[in-house]
């Protein structure tokens, strides 16, 4: 058995050659989740502690996400154990959110008292964790830092810089997302890791492939794969209204899994029937996880507001063409590496740009920007070193 002062780095080396139970002693992490991506973008972390190096999480979800379709689901399909604790915070307005999310963490952190706090991407569920952990002096591990779209309508602009600004180990996809970083002299360690929604993609393609698609997929030739679901667009009637009238115009059968926050803006803007007219937008629930990555491979290409589904379609598995429905984006290695277009939100403008796009080739030999799939491995190495 090795005694607890023994150096950090010997004492990673001494486990990993010997496998032994001594990392769950020494190493508490403790994960914080909240939303559907959260889930499909930690359990590789998750995944890697507890089944590869034998050392328990802690895994907390606020709630914020609690239909089957947004959360329950989404264990099964990454074959992930079920969280130690739910806050069930549910929806409401983001101070209410964060702060029913922040006074739970706090107690669940002072009650586990975790030697490392855990969170990804710029949901209200990382800025509360990240907040709970620093007043508690418990360091934060931000996975995906370093992203900025520079757009201050988005929530999640804020979550991510004041996340970033108190984390300790700054787990950045790229580097120029570390660069990011550097130029606002954030205090933490920043590592370039790659991002683990690029390991979620490749460790449940296989199942994903072997999971049947929508009936209506499997009804089509040819289809696009729509999503939407960001408050810039969905929350503002004009906007949703102009972006259905232009995907109209795109002659083309969509299957549409649309987000919750969506369906509950289009009843709420007397849009739904609008939607429902046009006869090329097939609207559906959202879908599993496995559904999903099987309908990405299946479809022509992708329309999409999500942060996520932009990285997805980099992964040499899918390399398909995605369009961005935003003004701006977060994840400019997308459009780099020649599969993202953001084609913007009018509707007198975006059609014409998905057309010329949409049949363009992609190079299948260009490497991922988001990594080869070994992001968590490289952030749990880094964490065993330095704890
Ligand atoms: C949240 C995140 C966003 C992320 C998205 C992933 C913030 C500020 N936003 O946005 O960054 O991209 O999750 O999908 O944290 N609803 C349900 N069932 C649910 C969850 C939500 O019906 O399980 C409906 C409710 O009407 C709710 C609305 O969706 O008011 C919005 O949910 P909320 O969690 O506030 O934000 P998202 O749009 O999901
Ligand atoms: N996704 C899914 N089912 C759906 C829509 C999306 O499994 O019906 C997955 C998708 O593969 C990606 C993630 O959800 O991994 C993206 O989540 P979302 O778009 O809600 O959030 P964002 O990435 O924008 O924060």
């Amino acid at each position: 058995m090795l005694c607890d002062i023994v150096r950090p780095r010997v004492r990673y080396l001494y486990e990993s050659r010997h496998g032994s139970h001594t990392g769950a002693m020494l190493m508490k992490p403790f994960f914080v989740i909240g939303t559907r991506p959260e889930i499909i973008k930690t359990a590789p972390v998750i995944k890697e502690f507890e089944e590869n190096r034998g050392i328990p999480c802690y895994v907390l979800h606020t709630g914020q996400h609690y239909s089957n379709t947004m959360s329950r689901t989404f264990f099964a399909d990454m074959d992930l154990r079920e969280p130690d604790e739910n806050l069930h915070i549910g929806s409401g307005t983001h101070s209410e959110q964060t702060a029913k999310a922040l006074i739970g963490i706090e107690k669940s952190l002072m009650r586990e008292r975790p030697n490392v706090v855990l969170v990804q991407g710029d949901t209200n569920a990382v800025l509360s964790a990240a907040l709970a952990a620093v007043k508690l002096h418990i360091p934060v591990a931000h996975i995906e830092a370093g992203l900025r779209s520079y757009d201050q309508r988005m929530p999640e602009e804020h979550n991510r810089r004041l996340t970033d600004h108190a984390s300790k180990y700054l787990f950045a996809p790229t580097k120029r997302a570390a660069q990011i970083l550097r130029q606002e002299n954030v205090w933490g360690k920043i590592y370039v890791t790659g991002n683990t929604v690029i390991d979620a993609l490749e460790m449940r393609l296989p199942a994903a492939l072997n999971t049947p698609l929508p009936a209506v997929a499997s009804s089509l030739d040819n289809f696009a794969l729509l999503t939407l679901h960001r408050a810039e667009n969905v929350d503002d009637p004009k906007i949703l209204r102009g972006l259905i009238d232009g995907l109209n115009r795109l002659g083309d059968h969509i299957i549409f899994p649309a987000h919750p926050r969506t369906i509950a803006r289009l009843n709420e803007f007397g849009l739904m029937d609008h939607l429902k007219s046009a006869n090329a937008i097939h609207l559906i629930e959202p879908v599993g996880y496995l559904t999903f990555l099987h309908l990405m491979v299946a479809c022509r290409y992708v329309l999409t507001d999500s942060g996520g589904i932009q990285e997805e379609v980099t992964a040499p598995s899918i390399n398909k063409r995605v369009f961005v429905l935003r003004t701006s984006t977060e994840r400019p290695e997308a459009i780099e590496s020649g599969h993202a277009v953001v084609v913007g939100v009018n509707p007198d403008v975006f059609p014409e740009l998905v057309i010329k796009g949409r049949d363009e080739g992609l190079d299948a030999e260009r490497p991922c920007p988001y990594g080869d799939g070994t992001a968590s491995k490289k952030i749990v190495d880094i964490l065993l070193v330095e704890n």
